[in-house]
C-alpha cells in the first residue's frame, strides 16, 4: 500500500465515517436528523476555500447558506453534518482523507476542517457534501517538508477590495495564476461602510451597492462577508489557491487602533466611543471574520481578543510571519491623518505590534533557517514623506521607535533577506528599506513590496501629481503605480522577483491582465532593483 492509501485507512479508522461510502451515508444521515432537511436547497452558495498550508495539510472551509444575503443564510438554528473529502486528483478517484464536520448555527453554519496527515509539497483537491448537494471543488498545495529546499515558490499579495468601487476582475486573474503556494490577503477584505447607490457622492465610485448600513452587529458583518463572497471571481480565487488571511482596519472600523475605534475623542472625532463599547463591535467583527476565513482554530476569537499573527514555513526557502498591526498598536499619534510629525510621533515606547508579538517576531527572525524571511503585514513600513513634509499617522512612519526596533533586530540578528509585504494605501510601491529610513546614507537592510488595491478607489491612474512628488521626496521608493491589481512573487534560492499586475479598469468588468512592472531582490543584497528576467 502506498503512503496515501495508508492515510485513508488511518483517517477512516479515526474518523466518524468508515469505508468508501462516507458521503452516501452522510446524505442519508442528514435528513434523518430533522423533519425538514436543512439542506433541501443548494447550501454552497458562498463557495469553498482553503488556507494556512502546513507540510501535512491545510484548512478547508465552506459555509451553508441557501439564501446567503438573508439572516443566518436562511438556515434553521440546528447543527448540520457536512462530509468532506480530499483527493489526489480532480475526479476524486484517489481519496487521501475524508471525514465529517458539523456546521454549527452559532458559527453561521461555517465549517473549518484542519486536514492533516497528507504528504508535503503537492497539489490536492477537496469538496464538501451536505444532504444531496455537493460543493464546488477546491484546490490547495501542502507546504514543502520542513527540511526541503524547493526550487521555487510562487505566491500572490492582494487586499483592499471595496465591493462598491469596482468589479473583482483581479481575483479572476489571480484564480488563473498557475501554481500559487499561497495568496497572502493583507486585509480590507470587506469595507464596513453603509451602502450607497450608483451615482451617489462620497469616497470612490459606486458600481454596485453595499447592502445595509455601516456594519456594527454580528448579523451586519455576516451579511457583508456573504455579499462579498457571492462574487464569482472572488470564489474562483479561493477555490484555486490556499489563502493566508489577515485583517486590516476595515474588517472592523476605519483606522481602529487597539482598544480605540476611529472615533477616539481626538482630531476629527471629538466624541470617543468608549473602549468597552467598541470591544463589543470588535467581538462581532472578529467572529464574522473567523467564520468566513479558512484559518486554523488558533485564530478563533475570544470576545474582542484574537490571535491572528502566526508563522508558516515553506521548507528552507521561505518563512512567512503573518502580522497583526491593528490589535496591539497605540492610537494614531497627532490626531491621525496626514500631517507633519508632532512630538507624540517620537515617543520612545511606540507600539505597532505590541510587546508580545514583537518579541515573537524577533525570535522568528533570529536564526531563521529560511533563505527569505517575509513580514506579511498591512501598512507600509517604508518612509513616505508627502508634500510639506507630512507623514501618514496610520502607518509605520508614525511609529518610528517601533520600526527602528525591528530594523535594528534584522541587522543585528542577521535575519536572512527580510522582505516586507504591505498594502492599505491603494497604490503599488516598491522600496528599499534602510537601517535608518530617515537617513538615505544608511545601509539597506530590507526590501518592501506594497500591493495596490483589488478595487478600492476605482480605476485609478498610472501616475499622479502626488505620486511624482512622493518619488521626488523619497529616493528609496522605486515604483509608484496607482492602477488596481495585485502582486505575484516568485522566490528561488538566488532571487525573489515580484510582478506588479495591473488592470486598466475595474469600474467595468472584463479588464485584461497587464504587467506594470517587475522588481527583484537578489539574495544577500537588501533592496529592490527594477527589471530582471
Ligand atoms: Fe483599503
Amino acid at each position: 500500500m502506498d503512503s496515501i492509501g495508508r492515510h485513508i485507512l488511518d483517517l477512516s479508522r479515526r474518523g466518524l465515517l468508515r469505508g468508501a461510502t462516507g458521503l452516501a451515508a452522510l446524505a442519508a444521515l442528514a435528513p434523518a436528523t430533522r423533519a425538514q432537511p436543512a439542506t433541501a436547497r443548494f447550501p454552497f452558495t458562498l463557495g469553498v476555500a482553503s488556507g494556512d498550508p502546513w507540510p501535512d495539510g491545510f484548512v478547508i472551509w465552506t459555509r451553508l447558506a441557501p439564501e446567503p444575503l438573508q439572516a443566518d443564510g436562511d438556515m434553521p438554528p440546528s447543527p448540520v453534518p457536512v462530509a468532506w473529502e480530499v483527493a489526489e486528483d480532480r475526479r476524486f478517484a484517489r481519496i487521501a482523507a475524508r471525514g465529517t464536520a458539523i456546521a454549527e448555527p452559532g458559527f453561521a453554519h461555517a465549517v473549518h476542517v484542519e486536514v492533516a496527515g497528507l504528504p508535503p509539497g503537492r497539489p490536492w483537491f477537496y469538496r464538501f457534501r451536505a444532504g444531496a448537494h455537493e460543493s464546488a471543488v477546491g484546490q490547495a498545495r501542502t507546504a514543502p517538508a520542513a527540511g526541503a529546499t524547493p526550487a521555487r515558490l510562487r505566491f500572490a499579495l492582494a487586499g483592499c477590495q471595496h465591493y462598491e468601487h469596482g468589479h473583482f476582475t483581479a481575483w479572476r486573474h489571480i484564480a488563473a495564476e498557475p501554481e500559487l503556494d499561497f495568496v497572502f490577503h493583507y486585509g480590507d477584505y470587506i469595507y464596513e461602510y453603509a451602502g450607497r447607490s450608483p451615482g451617489q457622492g462620497g469616497w470612490g465610485p459606486v458600481v454596485r451597492g453595499h447592502l445595509g448600513g455601516e456594519t456594527m452587529s454580528l448579523a451586519d458583518y455576516r451579511q457583508r462577508y456573504a455579499q462579498y463572497r457571492t462574487d464569482p471571481d472572488l470564489q474562483a480565487a479561493h477555490a484555486a489557491h490556499a489563502f493566508l488571511p489577515s485583517y486590516d482596519d476595515h474588517e472592523v472600523d476605519n483606522n481602529w487602533a487597539g482598544p480605540h475605534s476611529e472615533e477616539d475623542g481626538r482630531g476629527r472625532f471629538p466624541v470617543a466611543v468608549p473602549p468597552e463599547v467598541f470591544a463589543l463591535r470588535k467581538a462581532a467583527a472578529f467572529q464574522a471574520w473567523y467564520e468566513h476565513m479558512p484559518v486554523r482554530r488558533a485564530a478563533l476569537p475570544r470576545g474582542a481578543d484574537i490571535t491572528a499573527y502566526r508563522r508558516l514555513d515553506y521548507g528552507r526557502l521561505l518563512r512567512v510571519n503573518v502580522l497583526d498591526t491593528r490589535q496591539f498598536r497605540d492610537d494614531q499619534p497627532c490626531g491621525d491623518g496626514v500631517k507633519r510629525a508632532c512630538e507624540e510621533v517620537f515617543r520612545a515606547d511606540a507600539q505597532m505590534l505590541g510587546t508580545a508579538q514583537e518579541r515573537w517576531l524577533i525570535e522568528g527572525m533570529t536564526g531563521s533557517p529560511a533563505r527569505w524571511n517575509i513580514l506579511a503585514q498591512q501598512v507600509p513600513m517604508m518612509r513616505r514623506e508627502f508634500r510639506d513634509g507630512g507623514i501618514a499617522m496610520d502607518k509605520w512612519d508614525a511609529y518610528p521607535a517601533a520600526r527602528q526596533r525591528l530594523l535594528d533586530a534584522m541587522a543585528e540578528r542577521r535575519t536572512p533577506n527580510p522582505v516586507i509585504l504591505s498594502g492599505d494605501v491603494h497604490v503599488a510601491l516598491a522600496a528599499t528599506i534602510r537601517r535608518r529610513p530617515e537617513d538615505t546614507a544608511s545601509a539597506p537592510v530590507a526590501s518592501e513590496f506594497t500591493a495596490t488595491s483589488i478595487t478600492s478607489e476605482g480605476d485609478g491612474a498610472e501616475m499622479t501629481r502626488a505620486g511624482e512628488e512622493l518619488l521626488r521626496r523619497n529616493p528609496d521608493i522605486a515604483l509608484f503605480h496607482r492602477r488596481r491589481g495585485y502582486c505575484v512573487g516568485e522566490a528561488t534560492a538566488r532571487r525573489l522577483a515580484m510582478d506588479f499586475v495591473s488592470l486598466p479598469f475595474v469600474t467595468r468588468d472584463g479588464a485584461p491582465r497587464e504587467t506594470a512592472a517587475r522588481f527583484v531582490v537578489e539574495a544577500g543584497e537588501a533592496g529592490v532593483k527594477a527589471g530582471g528576467g
